[in-house]
């Protein structure tokens, strides 16, 4: 019945994937499966760079304070802490493996500072403009070289397979999962003694995002109908400078811009971020985001224009090669011109619950990365604290789930091989993307910077009438890569409605018209989502 035995089962090869290989590797052999090219995933487009203490005018301290002031109340403090102290550690593994950052201009035996929204110092360790490429480049060689890892590239995750489902009244344990093998069209039954998601974040439930197109929320969607707790997904973050250009699909213009002094103004050049946060254009992003949405929708104009001009064309190119090169491509000189922008869908803070170890509620089950809600980001994430995250949780579940590998395979439970019943080839493909692009573009209008109970009550009972005709083309036709990310999206369509009209206040990344104001007194806690329904999150608040 098993097509495939591994000992770890590693979906997704993004940083938070291939670095948990590769510290599972020393005892373990592992499998990643990646649904496009190794390379493809948010963390190829990383810009800013990883936030971490390294300078002696820094601590960690002051890193944790400007993230828990970022977090609106919701960061778990314990978690932010251990993770902080972590940072520096997590900067040596990657040069260690041969990630050359960029250097101090002043001393070739430090690294350069980037500085972004949020933080009080200077702390944003990058390549450049292009840090996630970089990265990523240097652990695609070694995971390549390691003959512990095997990777399998166009497979894409369907579901997990669990104790529960097939029916076994135990602990609720993962076993593996369904897996297809796109270019071959053939599903395959991969057995595993810990599964591990690190399938990022799910930007593409937008219509208008910073992410590429891998961002479906897979990871979230499949672990929530294994049984898995979901935390906090009203949090979503609107990354308030994306390129507006009618060529230019999804291109960030990092926020190390505004770092390095450039400014938000709007087309009468007013700076009027000056007029709602002592921080100005460098204020947190849940607050630049909401401004910006605001003045666009006073004026009426159809974005705002980030302002560069003071810095020169030398220092520019020097700095931000990639954004200037690109910007140049599409008619705007920086150094000369103000750069159009507008938000954009970027990082879901919520995800599968997660503790210290990367361990979810599951047995067996690990998420790190975006995929999972570890506590660290609260309702709102400072600005390059996500790499961090990814590349310290990775680190802890490799070496927390070794107690499984000791093991045998869970308690010998038979897996069956998928059933595809009687699906057939279906003849009208137009139903997936006509649903796809229709979720994109309400959740867009309903469920994005600024929302009302009544805006999403009717992003709901859409997406109750979209779930049915899903779930029957689901189980009525062979299942492709579209249907197979359709169908999670719409569940994490679903979910974030769900989320968002449950909180009714408004705080960090969820603003809503009828309940503007934060509860500390009811809300100052996770939310917390079972099996389709809220259960009693952690209070965070004293
Ligand atoms: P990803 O890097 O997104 O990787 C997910 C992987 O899972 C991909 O390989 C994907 O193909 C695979 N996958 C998904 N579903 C399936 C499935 N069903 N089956 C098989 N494979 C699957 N954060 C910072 O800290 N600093 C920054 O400077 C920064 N800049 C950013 C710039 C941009 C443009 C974007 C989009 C994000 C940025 N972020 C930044 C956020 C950060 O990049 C991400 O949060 C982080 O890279 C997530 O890493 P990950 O490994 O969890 O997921
Ligand atoms: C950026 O470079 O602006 C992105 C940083 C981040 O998302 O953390």
């Amino acid at each position: 019945m098993i097509d495939y035995q591994t000992d770890y089962l590693v979906i997704g090869s993004g940083i938070a994937g291939l670095m948990f290989a590769l510290k599972a590797s020393k005892h373990a052999n592992i499998t990643i499966i990646t649904k496009r090219s190794i390379d493809e995933s948010n963390s190829n487009y990383a810009q800013g760079g990883i936030a971490t203490v390294m300078s002696s005018a820094d601590s960690f301290d002051e890193h944790i304070k400007d993230t828990i002031t970022c977090g609106g109340g919701l960061c778990h403090r314990d978690i932010v802490e251990k993770t902080i102290q972590r940072g520096p550690q997590a900067i040596r593994d990657l040069m260690n493996y041969g990630v050359q950052f960029t250097k101090s201009a002043s001393n070739k035996d430090e690294l350069d500072l980037g500085k972004e929204g949020g933080h009080s110092h200077r702390r944003i360790i990058h390549a450049g403009d292009i840090t996630g490429h970089e990265v990523k480049k240097v652990l695609i060689d070694v995971v390549k070289n390691n003959p512990k890892i095997n990777v399998f590239e166009y497979h894409i995750a369907i579901d997990l397979v669990t104790s529960k489902k097939l029916g076994f009244s135990t602990r609720n344990t993962v076993l593996g999962a369904y897996v297809l093998d796109i270019k071959n069209s053939k599903i395959l039954t991969i057995r595993a003694k810990s599964t591990v998601l690190a399938t990022g974040g799910a930007g593409k439930v937008y219509l208008y995002t910073t992410n590429p197109d891998i961002a479906t929320g897979d990871g979230i969607a499949m672990a929530y109908r294994a049984g898995a707790r979901i935390k906090n997904l009203e949090f979503v973050q609107f990354h308030p400078t994306c390129l507006y250009h009618p060529k230019a699909k999804s291109f960030l213009i990092s926020e190390a811009v505004r770092g390095e002094g450039a400014v938000l103004r709007t087309s009468d050049g007013r700076e009027f971020m000056k007029d709602y946060h002592p921080m100005g254009s460098l204020a947190p992003r849940d607050i630049v985001t909401q401004k910006i949405d605001l003045e666009l929708k006073k004026s009426g104009e159809e974005c705002v224009y980030l302002d560069i001009t003071n810095k020169s064309k030398s220092f520019l190119k020097e700095r931000f090669p990639n954004i200037f090169s690109k910007c140049l491509q599409y008619g705007i000189d920086m150094s000369c011109d103000l750069i159009p922008v507008v938000p954009a869908a970027h990082y879901f803070c919520g995800g599968v619950q997660s503790d210290w170890n990367g361990q979810t509620n599951i047995d067996r089950l690990y998420v790190c990365g975006e995929v999972s809600c570890t506590g660290l980001h609260g309702a709102n994430r400072l600005a390059s604290n996500s790499l961090l995250e990814a590349l310290v949780f990775s680190s802890n579940a490799a070496e927390s789930s070794k107690k499984y590998i000791e093991n045998d395979y869970p308690e010998n439970i038979e897996i069956p091989k998928w059933d595809a019943g009687s699906a057939k080839d279906s003849d009208e493909t137009v139903v997936v993307t006509n649903n796809w692009d229709e979720i994109r573009r309400f959740m867009w209008h309903y469920v994005s910077i600024v929302r009302s109970s009544k805006r999403l009550e009717r992003a709901k009972n859409r997406i109750e009438l979209m779930q049915k005709e899903i779930h029957q083309y689901y189980w009525d036709f062979v299942i492709t890569n579209d249907l197979i990310e359709l169908r999670n999206i719409a569940t994490l369509a679903e979910l974030i409605i769900s989320f968002a009209l449950y909180r009714k206040e408004s705080r960090g990344l969820h603003y809503t018209l009828d309940y503007p104001k934060k509860n500390d007194k009811v809300f100052c806690r996770d939310l917390v989502y079972e099996n389709g329904k809220f259960i009693e999150g952690e209070k965070i608040c004293e």
